[in-house]
């Protein structure tokens, strides 16, 4: 059963930007926000060589990774095709302007 924790307000995270939500022992969260206010989450870490994609460009539903420009997928986590690869994602609960994030994910997803 999830347990939803309460991570930010959507206007903490900027539009067309993103947050970085710090963990202990495992890797940082980004929380990206689109122009139209949907909320995506994926590890921050490229699935290619582990650039922060928290410092990426958001193009439409994807996001640049700053170092070599790969694009990600914000709502899968995958790799826009030729390139490869998944960046964890984590599930993202809107609720009256708070932005939740699911206690188990983030306990374990995303090594
Ligand atoms: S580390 Fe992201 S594209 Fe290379």
């Amino acid at each position: 059963m999830s347990e939803w924790k309460i991570i930010c307000l959507v206007s903490d995270i900027p539009q067309h930007g993103a947050r970085v939500l710090q963990r202990t022992g495992l890797p940082d969260v980004a929380l990206f926000r689109t122009g139209d206010n949907r909320v995506f989450a994926l590890v921050d870490r490229c699935p290619h060589k582990g650039g922060p994609l928290s410092q990426g460009m958001l193009v439409g539903d994807n996001v640049a990774c700053p170092l070599h420009n790969w694009h990600i997928n914000l709502e899968s986590g995958s790799a826009i095709a030729p390139d490869q690869g998944c960046a964890a994602r984590f599930q993202v609960r809107l609720e009256e302007g708070q932005v939740l994030l699911d206690e188990t994910e983030l306990r374990c997803l995303g090594h």
